[in-house]
This record gives structure tokens, sequence and C-alpha cells, in this order.
């Protein structure tokens, strides 16, 4: 059924990606044709009200709030961005779902299988309402057109995967602590960037149905609490106090996918230089392809297409031949390129058009989709702890 009403809007977290998710509320309506879903943008909410403060009045929101109750009271929201610390989110969105609000989660969707599943459940007791996770990256056009590819079998069949995410967000020492940096093994550079990575493998390649072989040391052991508040992995000054980390910096597995193909996943936050490097190879019996975040516009492709002597790798600038770019960029041609922050515009359009009854785009990410990923998650932590290859169902 499509909506009439405006969706009144809101972000809770205004800190890093909170920021996107308000910025793509403001764009989301300047993309994909003229009958985008009305809205208003109503309120940020932070318990820091400075944060919020400013998100609302660089986007354009009505009001701020300084507590996620505030939004799910509120008669005038709709729907809701969940982007705040991972142990907040189950919470959260119980909350907002029993209130009969629409829910755009980020990941990773909680901080345990449990709670994911919990989640889950609540999103099966409300089917009136949208509930969404947020793989911003399945709305990376290059990595969209490599799934295209792979499933009109222009690859031919799939034989490995080799993926990569690297930050250096924590790769200093003596950057201070946060709640990135507690919680147990699993819930660090895997469950926060490696969500991610694995659920772009899964979109290429299919289930992954076995892990083996995972580490997920710690390497930097204590880092400095910071005197005042912190936006994502922004500098600020410390203390001489200093906290453990207790989750991993670094996550490194093997799988192997339902069709008998292997991958192989590198995750850190301590690689020097690599401010944020996802970057993968998905080889198949005729083809291959590969993407590099940091050339987000662009991904290289090889097949048997030309004659022997001059075939090889080719890089392919992504234009309207390509998913989202000739309605979801001003001036779509092959090499204008485009940025990160239009994932996160295409993904809240798609969460908009679900609520108003659109199906323009491929549908957003579920709360199952967010529970699958814990899931994986969880099989690379146990083989880790065990050091034995774990099965998972597909
Ligand atoms: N999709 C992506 O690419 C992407 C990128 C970064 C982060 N994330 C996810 O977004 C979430 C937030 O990450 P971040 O980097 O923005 O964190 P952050 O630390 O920068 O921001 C979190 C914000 O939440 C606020 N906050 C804390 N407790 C609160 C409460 N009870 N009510 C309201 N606000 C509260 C903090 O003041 C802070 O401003 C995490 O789940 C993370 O995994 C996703």
């Amino acid at each position: 059924m499509t909506r009439t009403a405006p969706i009144g809007v809101a972000v809770i977290g205004a800190g890093m990606a909170g920021r996107s998710h308000a910025h793509a509320y403001r764009t989301a309506q300047t993309v994909f044709g003229s009958d985008a879903p009305d809205t208003r943008l109503v309120a940020v909410a932070d318990v820091n009200e400075t944060f919020a403060r400013h998100t609302q009045e660089r986007y354009g929101f009505e009001r701020t709030e300084t507590s996620w109750e505030a939004v799910a009271e509120a008669d005038d929201i709709d729907a809701v961005s969940i982007v705040v610390a991972n142990g907040l989110h189950r919470e959260i969105a119980e909350a907002l779902l029993a209130s009969g609000k629409h829910v755009l989660c980020e990941k990773p969707l909680a901080s345990s299988v449990a709670d994911a599943k919990a989640m889950v459940d609540a999103a099966e007791r409300a089917p009136e309402l949208v509930t969404a996770t947020g793989f911003s990256y399945r709305r990376a056009p290059a990595i969209a057109a490599i799934a295209e590819q792979i499933r009109s079998g222009a690859i031919g069949e799939l034989l490995s995967f080799n993926g990569r995410y690297w930050c250096d967000y924590g790769a200093n020492p003596d950057s201070p602590t946060s709640w990135r940096y507690t919680g147990p093994v699993g819930s660090g550079a895997l469950a926060d960037i490696g969500s991610h990575l694995i659920d772009t493998a899964e979109q290429l390649c299919g289930p992954i149905v076995r892990v083996t072989g995972a580490l997920l040391p710690t390497v930097i052991k204590d880092r400095p609490v910071p005197l005042g508040a912190a936006l994502g992995h922004a500098a600020t000054a410390v203390s001489d106090v200093r906290e453990p980390v207790t989750n991993d910096d670094l996550a490194t597995f093997v799988v192997e996918f339902g069709n008998g193909g292997a991958g192989t996943f590198s995750i850190s936050r301590v690689a020097v230089g690599h401010a944020n490097t996802l970057g993968l190879e998905v080889f198949g019996t005729t083809g291959a392809a590969s993407f590099d975040l940091s050339a987000n516009a662009e991904f290289g492709f090889v097949d048997n297409g030309p004659e022997p002597a001059t075939n090889g790798w080719r890089r392919v600038l992504v234009g309207p031949d390509h998913p989202y770019v000739a309605a979801g960029q001003s001036m779509p041609f092959a090499g204008v390129g485009h940025g990160g922050q239009d994932f996160f515009t295409y993904q809240a359009r798609a969460f908009l058009d679900e609520i108003a009854g659109l199906s323009r785009l491929p549908r957003p990410a579920t709360f199952a989709d967010g529970l699958r990923n814990l899931v994986v998650e969880e099989a690379v932590i146990r083989s880790c702890q065990s050091g034995e290859s774990v099965e998972i169902s597909a």
C-alpha cells in the first residue's frame, strides 16, 4: 500500500555515522526520481547535546532530543535510524518497534546472536513496520555492479574470494579508548568492520558454510581514557589513566562457501596508513573482479572476451550502465566519481521507499540479514577459541 502522509524521521546518535544518516535523509529526496516519499526531518537525539545540536543544525532537522526515549515517545516520528554503540541497539530497537516506528539499525545489528534473535522476533511481531540493517556497502555502485556480473554468469562458477578491511583508527596506542575497545573478543575489529566484509562476501559469493583457522588477537593491550567526549575515531585529549582493551584488533580466517569455493579474510583496525581500505577480489572459472574502496567509482574486471593478445585486467569506470548511477547521481557519467556518503543516501532512500510501499531500489538488508551476519561472526569466534572448523547452516 502506498503512503501519502509525510514520514517523520529521527536519527538516534549524532556521532560519526549518525551524521551520515542525518545527511542521507536530507539528500534522499534528491535521487531516483521526483516521486520520493514526502519526508519531515524531525529530530536528532544524542546524550551529548552539543553533538545533537551540531547535526540538527547542519542537516536541517526540526529539533534535538537528549534521550532516545524521547524519540520512542514522540507522536510526530515514524522512522528512526539507530546509530549508537552496538550494545544499545537491542533495547532501543525493541522500544521503537513497540511504539510503532520503522527502524533502520546500524551494523552489527546487536552485540550478540541472542540479542539479534530477540530483535528479529520483535520485528516479526510487527510485520507492518519496516526493519532494516545498515549494510551500506550493499549500495556501493561498483560492488552492486560486480554482484550483477556474478549473477549473470559473466565470471563463471565462483572459485575464491579474497577480502580485506583494513583501518588505522586504532593504530596509535595512545588514541583514546571508547565503546569500540571494550566487550568480548569478536566485538572489536571483527564486528565493527569485519561485519561489512562478511556481508559483502555473502552478497557476492553466497552463504558461508564453514569457518576455519580464525585468529582474533588484541595487539594493543590498553588505551588512555579520554578527557572529554570523543566523536567516532577523532583524536581528543587523554588522561594518564589507561584501560584494558578487551576485544580484537585483528581478525583473520578462512571460509568455505556453499558452492564449495573458498574465501580468505583479513580485518584490522591497526593497519597503519589505511584509513578505510575495504578491498576484494572474486575469482570464477572464466573471469574475475576486484574492488578497492579508495577508488570506489571503479572496479577491475577480466574475462575471456577480448583476443588473447590484448586481454587482461581492465579498469571499469562506474557510470550510467551500472546500478544506482543513472538516477542516483546529478552528473551521471563514468569518471565523475562518487563517495561513501552516497551509499548512505541510497540506503536511506530504499528505507523510506519501503515504508511508502515503493519498490524501485533493492530492498534494505533486514534484521534477519543482521542476525545472519552475527551467526557467521560467532562461528569465527568459536573457530578461534576451539582451533577447529565450525560449520554454519546456509
Ligand atoms: N555503516 C557504516 O559504515 C558505519 C560506520 C561507522 C559506524 N557505524 C555503526 O554506527 C554505530 C555508531 O557508531 P559511531 O562511529 O557513529 O559511534 P560514535 O561513538 O561516533 O557515536 C555514538 C554517539 O552515540 C551517542 N550516545 C551514546 N549513548 C547514547 C544514548 N543512550 N542515547 C543517545 N545517544 C547516545 C554518543 O554521545 C555519540 O555521539 C555503531 O553501531 C557502528 O558500528 C556504521
